[in-house]
């Protein structure tokens, strides 16, 4: 049974962004995001916070995305959801959602995880762009993960490494909190680091096994760092914050290639992919697209980086062909892997 056009709709709640997207043959058609300012006040999301949130913002952004694309609810063939990983209370207000939206219009139900979402990211259909083909190699980096993920097949992933502690999303946010920068940190580190000297600190990597990674050791050795010289001169920080942020962030990066590297040598696979809300790094992206041409490099746009829901719609495309529905008795699961 295929079904042409499919128009899919795609549901993402699984942090502090409540996003709808209407996806129809693989072209988006809507991408609604509500960001949640509510936890600048508290330097990072407030899960109970987050829930409400998402609860107040899920009607009005999918009706956003629905006018948008300029179709009526009954020219959705399925609806697709973040499952896990994420907070609990977040991704219950999405999958509930979704639930009684698929029995109200008595169509398929489809789960999504986060990750993969992130990964699929670069099969939205956009004009210009070129898709990877199987097998890749894509760098997952976010809020609260870290790995290198081989892409067999659409579903079909392996983390070939990941980090044994902190994410690289959290080690720029903690830093930046250090710092006193707003929350969320990463992307006004990044901004900063754009004006900085990346070689003027330097700080030293983890020694882990495998493919694997470590943050924790980097944040503690900046917060001595930082402890150090304030003592000498209280303003260090203000005087150097852009040279710090460029050596922090020239730091996060060189550790997150060195991995990639080795996996591309021990696969001997060349085609390599970025996914995740540290992919919008621009020290990141601008190191990866001067890999050289032994390589194919995919790097999303950057409004498929931060979570959204186009990613998970795509998925949902994905699956729809496959026919690989949910049953209504699924609950989310907020440690959910690839
Ligand atoms: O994928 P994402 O939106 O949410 C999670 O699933 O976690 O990733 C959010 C993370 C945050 O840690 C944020 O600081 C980081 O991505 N991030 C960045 C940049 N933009 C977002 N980190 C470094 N540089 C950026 N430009
Ligand atoms: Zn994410």
């Amino acid at each position: 049974m295929q079904q042409s056009p499919v128009i899919i709709l795609g549901i993402e709640s699984s942090c502090d962004d409540t996003s709808a997207s209407i996806i129809k043959d693989g072209k988006i058609l809507a991408n609604i995001i509500a960001n949640q300012d509510v936890h600048e006040a508290y330097g990072g999301v407030v899960p109970e916070l987050a829930s409400r949130a998402h609860q107040q913002n899920i009607i009005p952004v999918v009706d956003k995305a629905i006018k948008h694309a300029g179709i009526s609810k009954s020219d959705i063939n399925a609806i697709a959801f973040t499952n896990g990983p994420g907070l609990m209370g977040s991704l219950l207000v999405g999958s509930s959602f979704s639930k009684a939206f698929a029995l109200a219009m008595k169509i398929p139900l489809i789960e999504i995880n986060h990750m993969q979402g992130h990964i699929l990211a670069h099969f939205i259909d956009e004009e210009n762009s070129a898709k990877p083909t199987f097998p890749f190699l894509c760098l997952t980096v976010s809020g609260g993960h870290t790995q290198i993920v081989k892409v067999t097949d659409y579903f079909t992933m392996e983390v070939l490494g990941e980090t044994i502690d902190d994410a690289a999303g959290e080690a720029f946010d903690k830093v930046a909190k250090m710092l006193s920068l707003p929350y969320p940190g990463g992307p006004v580190l990044d901004k900063n680091a754009q004006l900085g000297n990346s070689n003027k600190y330097k700080f030293t990597h983890p020694k882990v096994p495998g493919l694997n990674y470590s943050f924790s050791g980097l944040k503690t050795s900046v917060l001595y760092f930082l402890k150090r010289e304030l003592k000498l001169n209280p303003d260090f920080i203000k005087e150097n914050l852009n040279d710090i942020c460029a050596s922090v962030q020239k730091t996060i990066v060189d550790i997150l290639l060195i991995e990639l590297k080795k996996a591309i040598k021990q696969t001997g696979i060349n085609q390599i992919a970025i996914a995740g809300g540290v992919s919008a790094n621009s020290e990141l992206r601008k190191r990866l697209a001067s890999f050289g041409a032994a390589y194919q490099v995919f790097i999303p746009k950057m409004e498929y980086c931060t979570d959204n829901a186009a990613m998970i719609a795509i998925s949902g495309y994905y699956k729809f062909l496959q026919q690989d529905f949910t049953e209504q008795g699924i609950a989310p699961n907020a440690r959910m892997k690839i």
